[in-house]
């Protein structure tokens, strides 16, 4: 079974301090963005990729991958998960992944123990257990309290859901104006279960500009 990657790609970049969406910034000869999805593509188990782009986008139209034949380009929205729902619509299949234009260092195997959770027939996302010990701050800026974190994991993508299933709960839960800063939130705010599989913290998503030269390093020494 083959699937479709939903890319939202339409966000502008306000945290790099760059005049440039991050997915547009040059690392190693092409675009984080160019990165991102020639990754994808090359898993034998991903047909299709579906990337929500800024209506207004200068760039996209000029990367030689945007007339690839399993390219599809759908306007993006005014939050991630708009933008998410503009890549569903364009899709007619039964599972559904998606992933940050901004993480360009996805390791494959991650992809297929991800992907095998459509034999379980439940959906999931990447994520990787906490290590540092996590404060909980108040509004003055001091501990309030340290958190449990054996029950803590990083949130990552991409993120696997039954396409019928987080297409329901993404319009749901923003009808609701529901906090929803990934799949997952609106899955879980649908009451719907999301199983977390172990993922390669190397996954970064690029939001500060030293996130470049990490992900220059594990583009060049890990994934190759
Ligand atoms: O801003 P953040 O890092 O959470 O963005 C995650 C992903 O969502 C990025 O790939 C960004 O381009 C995308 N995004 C989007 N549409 C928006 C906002 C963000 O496609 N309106």
């Amino acid at each position: 079974q083959q699937f479709t990657v939903v890319v939202p790609a339409a966000g502008v970049g306000k945290r790099m301090r760059s005049n440039m969406p991050k997915q547009y910034l040059p690392l190693l000869g092409k675009t984080l963005l160019e990165h991102c999805l020639d990754n994808l593509i090359a898993h034998p188990r991903i047909k299709h990729i579906v990337v929500a782009v800024h209506p207004h986008d200068p760039y996209f139209a000029d990367l030689p991958i945007a007339q690839a034949p399993w390219l599809t380009r759908v306007n993006g929205g005014a939050e991630r998960a708009d933008s998410v729902l503009a890549g569903l619509r364009a899709i007619d299949d039964e599972w559904v992944l998606v992933h940050d234009a901004a993480r360009p260092c996805l390791p494959h195997q991650d992809l297929d123990a991800l992907l095998d959770l459509a034999d379980e027939e439940q959906g999931g996302i990447l994520a990787y257990a906490v290590r540092d010990t996590m404060k909980q701050a108040n509004a003055a800026g001091f501990v309030a309290t340290t958190l449990d974190r054996s029950h803590l994991w990083h949130a990552l993508t991409p993120q696997f859901f039954p396409l019928a299933e987080l297409r329901e709960a993404l319009t749901l839960a923003l009808n609701a104006n529901a906090v929803i800063t990934d799949e997952a939130s609106a899955m879980e705010w649908a009451g719907k279960p999301v199983k977390l599989v172990e993922g390669n913290p190397c996954n970064i998503k690029v939001t500060q500009p030293i996130d470049l030269m990490l992900a220059e390093f594990y583009l060049s020494k890990l994934l190759k």
